[in-house]
């Protein structure tokens, strides 16, 4: 069999221990792998990547060290125009030119939207990998790249905490994942921080101050508030602008973590998920299954319609909003 693989939307650590993975599964099974550059828009302009094997193919020493390494060796892309009939429709195309019989996309739910609309275009079978810092697919414990992304925020946070509390001032630590607030959730409370603000649960700023004033009273030195990207309150600056309103009693600084979240070294744990699931995805293939995603529940593979990923809010998880609020006394 010819294997297809490629990185598409936001890139995440540990997209690259996918794709070793996909390669070495497949080569081990004598199957070969075609590279496909720049996403989506890469497929669409035969953009293949190039190894000592020739245009496309990826040998096993192809993907020698790029475990540890973050980002995609094979450059990831987001494309509007391949949502297009004739977008599809080229991308088809240029997957049967290159005697592809399968595609295993590595992305998050922008990435499955275009698998499942390719789909409709191509006969071939396609497993899609998870791979967002977002963790907001639905099926998978987690995405590849959510474990490192809430590291690297945890470690930017434990540094801010100590000239918090030197200049007892409050932070507002704003971090990505676009609509969902499992990263900002995981990350406050794996830094302790006092208070999130994530796009599941709004609260608006009177209760917020009123919160503040409350730890204030507590003898809360320092006060760390993780803000969702995609909170109701339009993010950390618009969020400190309404707390300076409603007289805050701490100076207050704000941060935006932004695309540090992206980058860095896989966590082992990011490592071993990116390991498991693109070999899964492999055999998956070679079993014949179509239209799924790769993902791991309870220590255990499996494999999940592709729309069921995307179709619904992934909710946060139970009792952890109240969980971060009760360690916050
Ligand atoms: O989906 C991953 C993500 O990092 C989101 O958390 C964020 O909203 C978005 O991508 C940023 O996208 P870009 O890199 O295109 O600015």
């Amino acid at each position: 069999m010819r294997l297809g693989v490629l990185c598409s939307g936001g890139d995440a650590p540990g997209m690259n221990a996918c794709l070793r993975s996909v390669v070495r599964a497949a080569a081990s099974d004598g199957h070969d792998v075609i590279g496909i550059r720049r996403g989506y828009e890469g497929l669409m302009n035969a953009d293949f990547f190039d190894s000592e094997l020739g245009v496309g193919k990826m040998s096993p020493r192809s993907v020698s060290h790029i475990l540890e390494r973050g980002g995609t060796i094979l450059n990831s892309s987001r494309c509007p125009a391949f949502a297009t009939p004739e977008g599809l429709k080229v991308a088809a195309d240029a997957l049967d030119r290159a005697g592809v019989d399968a595609l295993i996309p590595i992305g998050g739910d922008g990435t499955f939207r275009g698998a499942v609309a390719l789909a409709e275009h191509w006969k071939g079978q396609i497993i899609g990998c998870p791979g967002t810092i977002d963790n907001d697919l639905l099926g998978t414990d987690a995405t590849i790249g959510f474990s490192t992304a809430v590291a690297t925020a945890v470690d930017c946070i434990d540094k801010l905490r100590d000239t918090a509390e030197s200049h007892e001032r409050l932070f507002l630590v704003e971090v990505m994942g676009r609509h969902s607030g499992h990263l900002a959730l995981a990350t406050a409370l794996a830094a302790s921080a006092e208070i999130a603000c994530v796009p599941e649960e709004i609260v608006d700023a009177v209760a917020i101050a009123a919160r503040v004033q409350e730890l204030r009273s507590l003898g809360k030195q320092s006060i760390i508030i993780v803000v969702a990207e995609g909170d109701e309150q339009g993010g950390a600056v618009a969020l400190n602008e309404k707390l300076s309103l409603a007289d805050c009693p701490y100076a207050t600084r704000t941060v935006i973590l932004g695309h540090i979240q992206r980058g860095g070294s896989p966590t082992a744990e990011d490592r071993v998920l990116a390991t498991r699931l693109g070999d899964f995805a492999v055999r998956s293939i070679v079993d014949g299954a179509t239209g799924m995603m790769a993902g791991e529940t309870c220590g255990h593979c499996c494999l999940v319609p592709l729309e069921d990923t995307f179709s619904t809010h992934r909710p946060l998880p139970e009792h952890q909003i109240e969980l971060l609020d009760r360690m916050s006394c």
